[in-house]
């Protein structure tokens, strides 16, 4: 459904020297600098897919999801999306999906965000009978019936957030490119955005495709995770791939009932964090159940839980070890 083939793409741009002399001579002779965004990545996407899309500020998510929506050319290789050429911008293929951005609105903001749904319902040529029901159903999901007659300026973020989502999901799309969906909103909010995802994903098999910066919405949300650094990817697989190959511990995390000493639990693990009567203890993958086993002869322990690493954890680690190589 998703297929890119060696995608790259350079940004030209003008190169501004300081000083006034420079400038009048830039007038002629204008000087440009290349900007490698994205450099030859390639992958696949099937369709109901939901892929988070991570990697630090400047890696060219943004960049390769305006090469995926048609809004930008690439500079060379190819990417089909349901079979279309993206930035041909055709018609058939605009009416299928939708490119959302966090940082950028699409609503009218001098007008109540009902206006621009009901002129998005003319622009995509969404039949009257769908859009009422569509937009029902969306109101009532994300539960901002009261704020669609009120101007957009004056809407909460969490408001306009929701409004965005109405906005560009009333045609129906079945490809939803989110950069960075959850930016700015408290925690609630960002709950209930994930949430609404992953209930739109399942109930048309409609294909995500997401960046962004908090962990909790990859973790929650994505069952693939590709990785991008300086335009190249170093990743692409499965959370717990992830996890198996990049994760080399596990955490125990014992509350005792009886003192115990931080040299004492040196000798089970790493301990991260100790605070009598909890504590923090990396130990190697392959020894969990042993180290466990162990922890619970030789201390008295009220309780002890075994976890996976935190997931920043483990993607701190992708990205300093693909650094080395
Ligand atoms: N229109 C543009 N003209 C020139 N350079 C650009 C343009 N847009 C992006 N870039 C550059 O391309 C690189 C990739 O930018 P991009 O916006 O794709 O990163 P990103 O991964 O989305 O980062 P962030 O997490 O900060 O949103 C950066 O070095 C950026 O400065
Ligand atoms: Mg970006």
């Amino acid at each position: 459904m998703i297929q890119v083939d060696h995608l790259s793409k350079i940004y030209r741009v003008h190169k501004k020297e300081e000083g006034l002399k420079a400038s009048i001579k830039s007038l002629f002779h204008r000087k440009y600098t290349s900007i490698e965004a994205v450099k030859d990545i390639s992958f696949s996407i099937e369709q109901g897919e939901l892929v988070g899309f991570i990697g630090p500020n400047g890696a060219g998510k943004t960049t390769t999801l305006k090469m995926l929506s048609g809004l930008l050319f690439p500079t060379s290789g190819k990417a089909e999306v349901l079979g279309f050429t993206p930035h041909q911008r055709k018609d058939s293929y605009l009416k299928q999906i939708s490119l959302m951005m966090g940082q950028r609105s699409q609503l009218w903001f001098d007008l109540p965000a009902i206006e621009t749904f009901s002129l998005n319902r003319d622009i995509y040529e969404v039949e009257e009978t769908q859009y009422r029901t569509v937009l029902n159903e969306l109101t009532e999901l994300l539960d901002v019936k009261d704020v669609l007659n009120q101007q957009v300026r004056n809407l909460s973020l969490g408001q306009r957030m929701k409004c965005e989502f109405i906005a560009g999901l009333l045609h129906n799309p079945k490809i939803l490119f989110l950069d960075e969906p959850t930016i700015g909103l408290d925690i609630a909010m960002q709950k209930n955005v994930r949430e609404f995802i992953k209930t739109y994903n399942k109930k048309y098999n409609a294909t995500v495709i997401l960046t962004s910066h908090y962990m909790d919405d990859v973790k929650e949300i994505c069952k693939r995770i590709i990785m991008i650094d300086h335009g190249s990817i170093i990743f692409d697989g499965s959370m717990s791939e992830m996890i198996k190959e990049y994760a080399n511990h596990k955490m125990l995390k014992p509350i005792f009932n009886a003192p115990v000493t931080r040299h004492e639990l040196e000798k089970i693990g790493e301990v991260v964090e100790f605070e009598y009567p909890k504590a923090l203890i990396h130990v190697p993958r392959e020894q969990t159940s042993k180290k466990a086993a162990e922890l619970l002869e030789k201390f008295d322990v009220e309780d002890i839980e075994i976890a996976e690493p935190e997931l920043e954890e483990i993607v701190r680690v992708v990205f300093e070890k693909k650094k080395k190589i």
